[in-house]
């Protein structure tokens, strides 16, 4: 097949980790007779040097015409305060917003040879496999914004269909796989967990009845992730608790340098990115982790492409390469030698050969 994928490094370790699933795509494409064009942008810190803005005209444009945007990290120290008026961040949530990626899927799973390097006991993470499906668009994170000299505000609101369609993905993708879905919220509290509560008991019995559906609150959630992480399945929230319960459950396998994800919409497109930042204390040495990136591409091929082999494929070589011990610095035992950037990626591109 062919196809166009938009390639955005970014900042820090971005680049560096992006390569490395480049050519695992490339290799992909040659192995599996596709025709990948893949083109870069720059974006975040990179591009504000290049343009003054973190997510310029061209770049989106690129990202919209593409079947899938492939993206390292953005964040620079240089715009680290967080009241300035133009920032980094603002691409990622740029990107989410005008290309409609409502859903952030975050697949977690456990690796017997890296369980070391988790902070939890190696019997919680036997039979780990949880897929996090964050509400991406809306919520506190788009709401109406007001700063006076004493007080700031933040609006979080959902409408019905905004949580009817996340709800719907995640309910189509729990009855795929295990068929339970926990519903994350804080109903005790907040008007707008609720309105999720509502709209998940409407959704899920009536187009999902082999799903089983349990409700949670954030508060609770935060502790059984930990307490009992094999008998989560499909967990779906909205956009703030997503984002902290994803760093928190991709501590699990031991570090967030192995976990991918995949923004999604209404269509095939999406976007891939490891959920790591750009960790500039380590950029351009070389030792950055990029099997995170490298599932991201995985889950690029299948969501967006349809080739589940190919991704399949990938997730293998992943695999293989971390249960023969190639382990780069963040998975590999304290003071033990540890795989480049580079050796990582070779080991998966030998394994893929
Ligand atoms: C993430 C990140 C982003 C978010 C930041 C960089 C805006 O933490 O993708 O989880 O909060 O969504
Ligand atoms: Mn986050």
């Amino acid at each position: 097949m062919k196809a166009l994928i938009a390639v955005l490094p970014g900042d820090g370790i971005g680049p560096e980790v992006t390569a490395q699933a480049v050519r695992c795509l490339e290799l992909v494409a040659a192995r599996f007779g596709h025709q990948f064009e893949l083109t870069e942008a720059p974006v975040g810190a990179a591009a504000m040097d290049l343009t003054g803005e973190p997510l310029p005209q061209a770049t989106l444009s690129l990202a919209r015409s593409a079947d899938a945007v492939l993206f390292g990290a953005i964040g620079d120290p240089r715009y680290s305060d967080p009241s300035l008026e133009v920032r980094p961040e603002q691409s990622i949530l740029g990107l989410r917003r005008e290309l409609g990626l409502f859903a952030n899927l975050r697949p977690v799973i456990t690796y017997p040879a890296v369980y070391h390097a988790s902070p939890l006991k190696a019997e919680l993470l036997a039979g780990v496999d949880i897929l996090v499906v964050r509400e991406l668009t809306g919520g506190i994170y788009f709401g109406e914004k007001h700063r006076t000299e004493t007080s700031a505000s933040d609006l979080c609101s959902y409408t019905v269909p905004e949580i009817e369609r996340v709800v719907r993905l995640a309910g189509s993708l729990a009855a795929a796989r295990r068929g339970r879905l926990t519903s994350v919220d804080k109903a005790n509290v907040l008007e707008t967990s609720r309105l999720w509560r509502t709209v998940v008991n409407r959704v899920i019995p009536a187009e999902f009845p082999g799903v089983a559906v349990e409700h949670m609150f954030i508060d609770a959630a935060t502790m059984h992730v930990l307490r009992r992480p094999a008998d989560f399945d499909v967990i779906v929230t909205e956009n703030m608790f997503g984002d902290i319960l994803t760093d928190e459950v991709a501590m699990l396998p031991g570090s967030l340098g192995l976990c991918p994800s995949a923004s999604v919409g209404d269509g095939r497109r999406g976007l891939y990115e490891p959920i790591h930042g750009s960790a500039p204390d380590i950029a351009g040495k070389g030792i950055a982790n990029p099997y995170g990136t490298i599932l991201s591409a995985a889950l690029l091929l299948r969501h967006s492409l349809g080739l589940d082999e190919e991704a399949v494929a990938i997730e293998s070589s992943v695999s293989q390469a971390l249960a023969e011990d190639v382990l780069p610095a963040d998975l590999a035992p304290r003071g033990a030698a540890y795989a480049s950037t580079q050796a990582a990626g070779d080991a998966v591109l030998a394994r893929l050969g």
